[in-house]
């Protein structure tokens, strides 16, 4: 079964970034299957995990930065907060990809799956994600 399924998403007003959300639960999916396999003794998913993390590292930078974008376009003036978050999640992204790298410890990097990174995605797309949407489509709207 999948880790995350597609209602668990909310959806905010702006289709990019829904889209980055898709791809972002996608690719939590696909970590999620690898480790359970890897746990069951599948060597080659475990050869998989380290390209994933880099992969999801690489998304979520340019997931980011496209939101990063948008706000600064608009003069969000809560932008400091949202794009300070984007930031420490990527620090956490690389710290966890060399903790990988050092430890290659399946059940540790499952602990941070499942109990860190999937709450992480749906709180922060349905506060920080919703509330700048909305503020872009007004702005647009009014612009319009
Ligand atoms: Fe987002
Ligand atoms: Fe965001």
């Amino acid at each position: 079964m999948e880790r995350l399924t597609a209602t668990q998403i909310p959806t905010v007003e702006l289709d990019f970034m829904n889209h980055d959300h898709a791809e972002a639960s996608q690719q939590i999916n696909s970590l999620d299957q690898l480790i359970k396999d890897g746990l069951a003794g599948d060597l080659s998913s475990q050869e998989k995990i380290e390209p994933l993390l880099i992969a999801m590292y690489e998304h979520s930078e340019t997931h980011f930065a496209r939101e990063e974008a948008e706000m600064m376009r608009v003069n969000f003036p809560a932008y400091g907060c949202h794009s300070g978050e984007h930031k420490r999640v990527l620090e956490e992204l690389s710290s966890v990809l060399q903790q990988w790298q050092e430890s290659g410890d399946l059940n540790q990097l499952a602990a941070y799956v499942d109990k860190t990174l999937c709450d992480w995605l749906i709180n922060h797309i349905s506060t920080m994600d919703t509330v700048t949407a909305m503020f872009v489509g007004r702005y647009d709207q009014s612009a319009a």
